[in-house]
């Protein structure tokens, strides 16, 4: 059951939701549902009772049968306190939600678990698509679970975890080394070949399934919001589809107040959202040579940085960029402080943090939330390689 309505662009026009929309992220293609009717039949109680999956927000998904939909039982990942590392920057607490629990380790399973499910269901056999890695990865494997074909350009540096997804699940894939053409050439081959452009926001549903994010950190929190969100951001579409969420969940009553304010962290290496943020644009300018370790956050125009320029605009944030030392850094210090292993776009967030407090940008006393969008096990061979002394016997060994 849906309450999916129609398809809105961004001057307004309504779009019919059973046929497939695909257009540039400048359209503003979102899905809308009827949220008076969704209030009077689903309450929060109904959605505490749903399976421990995205699809407990089913109703607010726009897929006709949940009940046939291509799942791997992602979402409902743990929204886990950080307390060592919270103690150590003097916060009152930090929170990170851990998105690295998902199927094929990242926060794309939302988006490609809905999108995937919704274009079944409207008779879709062929997506494209340029990804830095992880989109590429799970897509692939969702689709070959639908059994439709996905196809992926990914940069020649993607992540070998990612390509293998890519690889294993028999879905047509192409390495790209001028990563700037990406975007125009899938728009070349979809125009060309009939099949369906997903590229970030470019179609409605995959921020559908991100929007799940948002959703579950309110339910986590008890109904309610953080007052800060840290995101790493490549093209955006992850900190766009949170909002979202909070926006249906305030139309629905089921929250009250104000939405966080929002803090994105990018490499420095690739970082034009933060320097249109440094000199008060509204738009991105696109960046030029690509510095940065392989993985998501390689955006260079980005698709979604208006959008999030205004979303900062309207609730207040910032935007900072982090080496790739200082994000290699935070990801041994979430391990060896609380156990956790992100990979190194996720801990960004932990570096990010930092410099807003020390900007005075995030005071200590707030609760704050980190989107940890992936595990360590994607980015392997960005980290440092262990070097442990190979042993024979007890003897050797010293602790
Ligand atoms: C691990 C990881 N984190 C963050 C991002 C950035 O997400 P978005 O493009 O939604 O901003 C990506 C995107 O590829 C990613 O793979």
């Amino acid at each position: 059951m849906t309450y999916l309505t129609h398809i809105e662009s961004r001057d307004g026009t309504r779009l019919d939701p059973g046929s497939p929309h695909s257009a540039p992220p400048a359209a503003g293609l979102r899905a809308r549902y009827d949220l008076d009717r969704l209030r009077r039949e689903v309450s929060t109680e109904t959605i505490t009772r749903g399976p421990a999956t995205l699809w407990r927000y089913a109703a607010l998904l726009p897929v006709a049968h949940p009940e046939q939909a291509i799942t791997l039982d992602e979402g409902w990942t743990p929204l886990l306190s950080a307390p060592r590392i919270a103690r150590a920057l003097g916060m009152k607490q930090l929170l990170i939600k851990d998105e690295g629990r998902n199927p094929s380790g990242t926060f794309k399973d939302r988006g490609a678990a809905v999108a995937v499910s919704r274009y079944l269901e409207l008779g879709v056999k062929t997506v494209a698509h340029n990804s830095s890695g992880n989109a590429g990865g799970s897509w692939s494997l969702y689709a070959a679970r639908a059994g439709i074909t996905c196809v992926n350009i990914l940069p020649t540096d993607a992540q070998p975890a990612s390509r293998q997804h890519c690889r294993a699940s028999g879905q047509p894939t192409f390495l790209l080394d001028n990563w700037h053409d990406g975007g125009r050439l899938i728009a070349e081959a979809c125009e060309q070949h009939g099949w369906l452009n997903i590229c970030t926001l470019r179609e409605p549903y995959r921020l559908e399934g991100k929007k799940t994010m948002g959703l579950e950190i309110a339910e986590q929190l008890g109904w309610r919001m953080p007052e800060a969100i840290v995101y790493p951001m490549g093209g955006g579409l992850g900190a766009i589809a949170i909002y979202k969420a909070f926006e249906e969940l305030l139309q629905l009553g089921w929250i009250k107040g104000k939405p966080p304010r929002l803090y994105v962290t990018q490499y420095e290496g690739c970082s034009p959202l933060v320097k249109a943020w440094d000199e008060g644009r509204d738009e991105c300018t696109p960046w030029g040579r690509i510095d940065i370790p392989p993985g998501g956050l390689k955006s260079p125009n980005p698709p979604g940085g208006r959008v999030v320029l205004e979303l900062i605009r309207k609730h207040g944030g910032g935007a900072v960029s982090v080496t790739a030392e200082e994000a290699l850094a935070c990801v041994d210090e979430l391990a060896r402080e609380e156990g956790l292993f992100p990979c190194p776009e996720s801990a960004t967030t932990l570096a990010g943090v930092r410099k807003a407090l020390a900007r005075g940008w995030i005071a200590t006393g707030e609760e704050v939330v980190l989107i940890s969008t992936g595990s360590g096990l994607k980015s392997i061979p960005t980290l440092e390689a262990p070097r442990f002394p190979v042993i024979t016997g007890s003897a050797e060994l010293h602790a």
